[in-house]
């Protein structure tokens, strides 16, 4: 049976969590912010290369992992990269709390958790209603990249993208992947698998039969 006290104990730590990202995000993102984002930026080796390449981006890597963050941090601090961040976080409360007009224009997830047993797998951060919520925050032309030498997390990833509302993939060799800088788990894999995804673009009004513009109909 719940614990009443211990469920308002976690209620609470987790509102104090959205304050303080809340706090953290307005103090980054200016109105209207438009970002690049890393999920699971580990140590941060891809995005500081990213946001040395890319200095008119605001990039942002997330880890739930403090430690790592701390690492990447530092990493930040050696290069001077005043274009990049790294925030202790975990991915859905950042989603969650980002100010209703800030918006990605790439969000990389590389060599996410595997997960690899399927009672594990609702863990996984490659799941509809997470990627519902983050087609939310794409703002035009925005691009999902999405990269795992597990290839079975590959195959379940390509399923759920092509059957979801909010993406689509594009197909192979479409698109350029944009930025090459080896991760730690790229380093280690034998072999991996990419992919790009954009949101689905809003259906256009089909025309009106008789031709004429909608507002001279009776
Ligand atoms: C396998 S590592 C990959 C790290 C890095 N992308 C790389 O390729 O070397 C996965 C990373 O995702 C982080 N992570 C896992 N779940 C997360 C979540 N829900 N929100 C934010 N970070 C998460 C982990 O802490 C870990 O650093």
């Amino acid at each position: 049976m719940e614990n009443p006290s211990r469920t308002a104990e976690y209620l609470e730590r987790m509102e104090a969590r959205r304050r303080s990202l809340r706090a953290r995000q307005a103090q980054i993102l200016p109105p209207q912010a438009r970002f690049t984002w890393e999920i699971g930026s580990g140590h941060g080796h891809f995005l500081t290369a990213y946001a040395q390449s890319h200095p008119t981006e605001l990039c942002i890597g997330i880890d739930i992992i403090g430690e790592r963050v701390e690492r990447a941090l530092r990493k930040r601090d050696r290069a001077s990269l005043a274009n990049l961040h790294f925030i202790h976080a975990e991915a859905r409360l950042f989603q969650e709390t980002l100010p209703a007009d800030a918006t990605f224009s790439r969000l990389f997830i590389l060599f996410p958790d595997p997960w690899p047993k399927l009672r594990h797998h609702k863990h996984r951060i490659m799941q509809p209603d997470f990627l519902a919520a983050v087609a939310a925050r794409a703002g035009a032309g925005a691009r999902l990249y999405f990269r795992t030498d597990f290839t079975p997390y590959y195959d379940d990833t390509k399923a759920v993208l092509s059957s979801h509302p909010n993406w689509d993939i594009l197909s192979d060799g479409s698109e350029p992947w944009p930025f090459e800088h080896e991760t730690v788990f790229q380093a280690r894999a034998p072999s991996y698998h990419s992919l790009i995804a954009r949101p689905k673009q809003p259906t256009t009004t089909p025309p009106n039969p008789l031709g004429e513009p909608l507002d001279t109909l009776p």
